[in-house]
């Protein structure tokens, strides 16, 4: 009745932004990610039938306030009626300030919660559950580049290449670690209902998909920083002509922005994107590397800078 679990964050480069069912938290759209390597939320599950209510520790702490979305998705992946739950969450990146660590945390959960309660489910079926959570989440079931695509009443999630395949690093300035002004999931709908920008942005999806799957199967670095940077900036421009606007970003983040600018301008392989928080990712060839760690890290108002590789995707671990 007990089972840990790992999962690493996943970064979008083609983003998910808006639900068309907001009750089942399925996206509007389909997205693309990279899911990382040395970040990673492990989630431990008791299920004791002694408990009257579940009980969760994050980072150590006991977390009433995350408490209702983590029992939330306990009751889907083992039913309403099920034994109440011990959840142990511990990450080692900075949580809630946009390094996707409710990715990690529920892809980490749903198979952890599975396992506790004795259930064997596909792979697909786990990122149903995830995503149902967190849409993000899905994602990072799987491993190397992945994408969810909407698939009739549900999603379809899949590695379209593996990271050894192109073994390409993210490198995340964080610029706050302040928990962000306003969810992810309030801010979708805020878009969804306000933004004049919003249709467009559901509109064009498919073709910024198809460009980023196109560059990533032939490993076309040029071609995707050109679509994931476009993405991003389109993304962030429905948030911002949303009412009330939804702005993520701070001075740092900015700056971060012209940074890679000017590393680009001098050649160097890299390029920026930004989720629903004040942080850089720029994602980069292995060889530059050293270069981009050390622009972002010199930028005023970076207070760290975290490196990663691309990894695979949640698992149990020691297999229970
Ligand atoms: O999974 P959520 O509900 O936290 O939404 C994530 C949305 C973005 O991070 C901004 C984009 C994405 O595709 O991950």
């Amino acid at each position: 009745m007990r089972a840990t679990a790992r999962a690493q964050p996943n970064i979008a480069l083609i983003k998910y932004w808006g639900k068309r069912d907001s009750d089942r938290n399925l996206p509007a759209v389909g997205s693309i990610s990279v899911t990382l390597d040395e970040l990673y939320t492990t989630m431990h599950v008791e299920l004791d039938g002694a408990l009257d209510l579940d009980e969760l520790r994050v980072n150590g702490r006991s977390s009433p306030s995350l408490l209702p979305r983590v029992t939330g998705c306990l009751d889907n992946v083992l039913g309403a009626d099920r034994m109440r739950g011990r959840v142990i969450s511990e990450s080692n990146f900075p949580i809630a300030a946009g390094l996707a660590s409710s990715a990690s945390s529920f892809a980490a959960l749903v198979v952890a919660a599975s396992a506790a309660g004795g259930r064997e489910r596909t792979t697909d079926e786990l990122a149903a559950l995830a995503g149902q959570a967190s849409g993000s989440a899905a994602r990072s079931l799987h491993g190397g580049f992945v994408e969810l695509r909407n698939d009739g009443d549900g999603i379809d999630v899949r590695t379209i290449l593996d990271g050894e395949a192109w073994p390409l690093r993210v490198i995340a300035a964080v610029t706050s670690t302040m928990p962000k002004p306003v969810g992810s999931g309030e801010a979708m709908e805020a878009s969804r209902k306000t933004s004049p920008f919003y249709s467009r942005w559901i509109e064009e999806q498919d073709m910024d998909l198809s460009t980023a799957r196109d560059a990533i199967t032939v490993r076309d670095f040029g071609k995707l920083a050109s679509i994931a940077e476009h993405n991003c900036l389109k993304m962030h421009s429905v948030m911002w002509a949303s009412r009330p606007p939804v702005v993520y970003w701070n001075a740092a983040t900015l700056a971060c922005l012209e940074r890679v600018r000017e590393l680009q301008a001098d050649g160097v392989s890299a390029f920026f994107t930004i989720d629903a928080g004040p942080q850089v990712k720029v994602v980069c060839v292995p060889g530059e590397e050293p270069q981009v760690v050390e622009a972002l890290s010199s930028t005023p108002g970076v207070e760290s800078v975290l490196v990663s590789g691309i990894g695979a995707g949640a698992a149990l671990v020691n297999g229970h």
